[in-house]
């Protein structure tokens, strides 16, 4: 049987604990737990030399094939390439990407590094499934070494409209790089279709279907949304049910009402925009005072590139002025946290909450949203309000409650309208939503791409 090669700059840790991880980590671990496999990356560590020879590690099905990175492939490929430019830019931050030719000739070192790695250990049959964007030249690296195995490429981020995309100088040479591959996977239908109006307008491809002609080479695209096991999770989150942490939750919460967000410290999530909707809420809605208590669970992320110590202080201070004016001997309206917790603990938060607030300004997918319902009793369950701009609005707009997160007043009618919503509605909107999860999940994302990719 033909093996099945992950590759992607995080690797999971071997032993799952406190994670602030991101939802590939999360979700291609699920995945690769199924079918077993190898997963290639970076440990995380940093190193004097490259490393040559990858250290492997097993764990039942799965062997973790990980290498370190030396300071300067890390500033350019990891820090300055990846996310001081790529990250913002598919995020539609402009403002702040930065663009180096040191960084770009950085990353695709790291790049074609990777490609030997793989090269050295390859079989005929082997499939290569590469992800996100620190690898998107991974596929090209690989073909330049004589590698003619099937390799397919997902996105987990959003894959932005081609007048963004073009403020990347060499945004051609990294398209043209994606053509490498046998298939290119998106999360949406929209990221889809700016990756197609690109490859029309810059590349002269022509399209049919679900296929891309440049030239000779004939590439498949699709939009493969990735889901979670809902039953797994939903299994999770019971089994924290008398944990500490959960009654100390519960007990600092005085029956209140909840409402609850979990996201990596990025500005792409939305936070402050999110925290002033909160106030907005007490200015307007006088009846949630002291009535109800906002948890933002935000660990730290890529604190050496300069946007996200921006973002923390901003959130600092947005958190410190709207408690210093609302709170009450006995009630602090937010509680912001830089911290993570394991999972199995955020989910049993999210089961005790009414209402999962979900509202990045941009994100590629977003499988907090897909947990926080999952997470839900079905007797009693709590409300999504969710981002237009992730890509879960794609398949949660019917169940959830949308918003437009630069719209502060919505966001604020949004959570009043969720903690007074009636038990009927809250049901019958979790119910579709599940039906949605079970549909779209992790497996089917998993195996309509492999499908797709071949043999
Ligand atoms: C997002 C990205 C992932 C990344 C994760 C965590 O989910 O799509 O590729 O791994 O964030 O970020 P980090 O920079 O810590 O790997």
């Amino acid at each position: 049987m033909s093996r099945l090669i992950v590759v992607s700059n995080r690797v999971a840790p071997i032993t799952e604990g406190k994670s602030s991880a991101g939802g590939l980590v999360v979700g291609v671990l699920d995945a690769l737990r199924e079918t077993g496999g190898i997963w290639l990356g970076w440990n995380g560590n940093i190193e004097p030399e490259p490393t040559q020879q990858p250290v492997t590690e097993s764990d039942k099905n799965i062997d973790f094939c990980t290498v370190a990175l030396t300071q300067r492939d890390y500033d350019h490929y990891y820090r300055g390439f990846s996310n001081g430019l790529l990250w913002p830019t598919f995020h539609y931050r402009i403002d702040l990407s930065r663009y180096t030719g040191d960084d770009y000739a950085g990353y695709l070192k790291v790049n074609r590094h990777f490609a030997q790695i793989l090269a050295s250990s390859l079989r005929d049959d082997d499939r290569i499934w590469v992800h996100d964007y620190h690898l998107i030249p991974l596929g090209k690296a690989c073909r330049d070494l004589g590698i003619r195995n099937r390799i397919g490429f997902f996105l987990h981020i959003p894959f932005p409209s081609p007048s963004v995309l073009t403020t990347i100088p060499p945004h051609r040479a990294l398209v043209e790089a994606m053509c490498a591959y046998d298939l290119l996977g998106f999360q949406t239908q929209t990221d889809v279709q700016a990756f197609v109006d690109y490859a029309t307008r810059y590349l002269g491809a022509a399209v049919s279907g679900n296929e891309v002609k440049i030239g000779d080479r004939s590439i498949k695209v699709g939009a493969y949304p990735i889901g979670i096991h809902p039953d797994q999770i939903r299994a999770l989150s019971k089994q924290s049910r008398r944990s500490k942490p959960l009654d100390a939750l519960k007990s600092g919460l005085q029956h209140r009402k909840l409402i609850v967000s979990v996201d990596r410290l990025d500005y792409s999530k939305g936070l402050v925009e999110r925290f002033n909707a909160f106030e907005r809420l007490l200015e307007t809605a006088p009846r949630h005072r002291g009535k109800v208590t906002f948890v933002q669970i935000a660990p730290p992320s890529r604190q050496d590139v300069q946007g996200y110590r921006q973002i923390r202080r901003q959130l600092e201070s947005t958190a410190g002025r709207i408690n210093g004016k609302w709170t009450e001997l006995s009630w602090t309206p937010i509680r912001y946290m830089n911290r993570s917790y394991e999972r199995a603990l955020l989910m049993s938060f999210f089961r005790v909450s009414q209402v999962g607030l979900v509202t990045p300004l941009r994100d590629g997918m977003n499988l907090v949203a897909k947990e926080y319902i999952a997470s839900q009793p079905a007797h009693d369950p709590g409300v999504l309000v969710l981002s237009e701009f992730a890509g879960a609005a794609a398949e949660m707009r019917d169940g959830a409650l949308m918003v437009n997160p630069y719209d502060v007043q919505g966001m604020a009618d949004a959570l009043d309208r969720a903690l007074s919503m009636a038990l009927d509605e809250r049901k019958s909107r979790y119910e579709h939503l599940m039906e949605i999860l079970r549909k779209n999940d992790l497996s089917s994302w998993r195996d309509r791409f492999l499908a797709d990719l071949g043999d």
